[in-house]
């Protein structure tokens, strides 16, 4: 393990390109539930029932009621190590003293973003180039795309008052602004994630890289001859497919990763 370590952060020190997708097994070491981990989220509930347009038209209560409850859970959950190595990549300094690595950003590396996560921790760690593919689990916007609601807003509050909440420009059902199974990615998403596959490292953190198109980025990466990793707790089908797998905790891996890539 040390030596495949040793390797990618030889590699990262040489980037001028660097793309990181990541998953829910980023924020696991916050607290937050992933989807198909032993006690993930899809292990108690179905994503049919609650993660499509089928279900919110259906029933937009039972829906809401499941987001205002993981709301509840990432209220209370901070960044964790793994994610304030990341945003420091990316040209940020979190300023907690979590992390006291120099930034790998200088004029000569561009370190884009890619996460799968509707939680806000990349952004509360600070982190830059950013794109969230999956949407925000904080913002809303209006089931009937009226003029005003479909761009959405943010709504902060746990617990909602009333639920389903409202749209407050025409008083129609809001609904979660984030994408559910069936739905497209934003076109700008989807062709900024695309265009950073063109790059030299591209890692993929805590994601059981099933979803696509997200876990597609990887190969299309490997096909552009990017040096391709992954770090996970286990193995996943992209295992086979990188140059480096790294198998451990993100919020442990990543530190040390940052250890050994310092500039
Ligand atoms: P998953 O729950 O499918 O996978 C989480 C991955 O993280 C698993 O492969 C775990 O082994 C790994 N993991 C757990 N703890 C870890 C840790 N501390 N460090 C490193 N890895 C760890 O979550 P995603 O791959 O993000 O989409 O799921 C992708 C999408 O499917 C989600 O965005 C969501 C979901 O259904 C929608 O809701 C549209």
């Amino acid at each position: 393990m040390s030596d495949q370590l040793g390797v990618l952060a030889d590699r990262i020190r040489a980037a001028r390109r660097l793309t990181i997708l990541t998953g829910a097994g980023i924020s696991a070491a916050s607290g937050v539930p992933t989807f198909r981990g032993e006690d993930g989220l899809w292990r108690r509930h179905r994503a049919e029932d609650l993660a499509t347009p089928e279900a919110f038209e259906r029933n937009p209560r039972l829906v809401w009621e499941w987001y205002d409850w993981r709301r509840g859970k990432l209220a209370g959950c901070r960044p964790n190590a793994g994610h304030h190595v990341i945003a420091a990549w990316s040209g940020s300094d979190p300023g907690d003293g979590s992390y006291r690595g120099r930034t790998l950003v200088t004029d000569r590396l561009k370190v884009v973003v890619i996460t799968q996560n509707v939680d806000d921790l990349h952004v509360r760690a600070g982190t830059r180039n950013l794109i969230r593919i999956h949407g925000s689990i904080w913002e809303l916007s209006c089931w009937d795309t009226c003029a005003k609601g479909a761009a959405g807003w943010r709504d902060e509050r746990v617990p909602l008052d009333d639920l389903p909440p409202r749209c407050p420009h025409c008083g129609g059902f809001a609904r979660p602004a984030v994408v559910w199974f069936g739905e497209a990615l934003r076109t700008d998403h989807l062709r900024v994630a695309l265009e950073a596959t063109a790059c030299d490292v591209f890692l993929t953190v805590g994601t059981s890289a099933v979803v696509y198109p997200a876990a597609g980025l990887v190969h299309d990466a490997r096909r552009q001859g990017a040096f391709t990793a992954e770090i996970n707790l286990e193995a996943t089908p992209a295992s086979a497919a990188v140059d480096v797998a790294l198998q451990g905790g993100a919020e442990v891996i990543l530190p040390r990763l940052a250890e050994l890539a310092r500039l």
